[in-house]
């Protein structure tokens, strides 16, 4: 089979992300599509690209091109994603998937029905070794029975009533942000790692800044903004969270969100309580696992993929010693999905599928009922 070819959608912090990691299981990307022919031209002129597209009509026509990879603001996921797989490519979705369960259900229902192409959306935590290497312990009954499972996921760049980012907005990023942006990470990986579907959550939501003064024009994520000239902008969304969460062996678990915890960059935690033994990581130091034991000492298991579970082994791509990190993550889920493409295996066993972001959303929309109604919710 000949090298498989890409195209990205968006110029921003994502679309270089990928594009990076695109280039290190050599995918050729064939070039970006920006929101204006500004932004493909400097995409394309600063990441030695061929092409420079200026319309998704262009993209989606180019028969050489595969796979779409959609890397926008979430609002934009619904139409990108279901006119690529129209068009015949395999489709790579930034998390979350749609802005609703609607439009997830209706992405779902889409996939089938193109069920020669493949589907992902990017739950990228799930290819840290050491999570993977969660995943397999739990698997082999080393933690024995799931008991509890707590975590954070945290964040300081939206801290300031003046930090703003589309995503602070309901109608371009979804009605909810912390939880619905990073929450969900968090949530997708503790459902994979123990195998564990959540049944029912209690939430509280707090907006810290129900007015944000946002700069005129578009801040990419992450970006300083120019203090010169700002605008007033009503708020709905959640910059912080805490939810309680029942899963369907009757364990226990909580999680807390917040985009305003000052000194937290990126900073995703989890422990684990099993019968047997417990497990801890953090994503701020991702190459030690800490390992928990009532009866003998405790462990710290440095990731090394000669020690690690063969499943988890295959997504270290450094030996031992030579730190992996955040661009890594992103590598092993494309090598994960396009693996499967050379073999034509579209059945989403070894990458994060549609229905996983349908999940996904489901459980943000019982989250947001139960901070609203102030009880818990099941998730449907
Ligand atoms: N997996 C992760 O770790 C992770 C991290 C950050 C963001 N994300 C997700 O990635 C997506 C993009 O987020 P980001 O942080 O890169 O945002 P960003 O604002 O940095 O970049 C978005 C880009 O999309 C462009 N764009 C907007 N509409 C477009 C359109 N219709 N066609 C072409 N380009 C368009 C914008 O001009 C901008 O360049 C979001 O869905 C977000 O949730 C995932």
């Amino acid at each position: 089979m000949r090298p498989l070819k890409t195209a990205i959608i968006g110029t921003g912090f994502m679309s270089w992300v990928h594009l990076d990691a695109l280039r290190r299981i050599g995918v050729h990307v064939t070039g970006m599509l920006g929101s204006s022919e500004a932004k493909s031209l400097a995409a394309a002129s600063k990441f030695g690209l061929n092409r420079t597209y200026l319309s998704i009509e262009e993209v989606l026509e180019e028969s050489e091109v595969d796979c779409v990879h959609v890397c926008t603001p979430n609002q934009s996921h619904f139409d990108l994603v279901s006119r690529a797989l129209k068009a015949g490519k395999h489709v790579l979705c930034e998390k979350p998937l749609a802005m609703d369960s609607h439009e997830s259900a209706e992405l779902v229902h889409l996939a089938s029905q193109f069920n020669q192409q493949a589907t992902a959306v990017n739950y990228n935590i799930r290819f840290y070794p050491l999570c993977s290497e969660v995943r397999c312990r739990i698997q082999n009954g080393n933690l024995g029975e799931v008991l509890h499972v707590n975590g954070s996921y945290i964040q300081d760049w939206l801290l300031k009533s003046t930090d703003y980012n589309w995503r602070v907005l309901a109608g371009q990023g979804g009605a909810l942000r912390a939880v619905a942006d990073i929450g969900t990470h968090w949530l997708d990986l503790i459902t994979w790692m123990t195998g564990l579907r959540i049944s029912a959550v209690c939430a509280d939501l707090m907006t810290v800044h129900p007015v944000r003064n946002r700069p005129v024009g578009e801040i990419t994520t992450f970006a300083a903004a120019d203090e010169s000239a700002r605008k007033p902008v009503e708020i709905t969304t959640d910059d912080y969270g805490a939810i309680l969460l029942q899963f369907e062996n009757g364990a226990r678990g909580s999680l807390h969100v917040s985009q305003v915890n000052a000194g937290r960059k990126n900073c995703l935690r989890f422990e684990v309580a099993g019968s047997e033994s417990a497990c801890a990581w953090n994503s701020e130091v991702p190459n030690e696992l800490w390992m928990g034991h009532r009866d003998r000492s405790n462990e710290a298991l440095i990731r090394d993929p000669a020690l690690l579970s063969p499943a988890a082994a295959i997504h270290a791509a450094y030996p031992g010693g030579h730190n992996e990190g955040y661009a890594d993550s992103f590598r092993g889920c494309f090598a994960a999905f396009y693996n499967a493409i050379q073999q034509r295996d579209f059945s989403g066993r070894s990458y994060p599928t549609f229905s996983d972001g349908d999940r996904e959303i489901r459980i943000c929309e019982a989250i947001l009922r139960s901070h609203q109604s102030r009880s818990w919710v099941e998730v449907p």
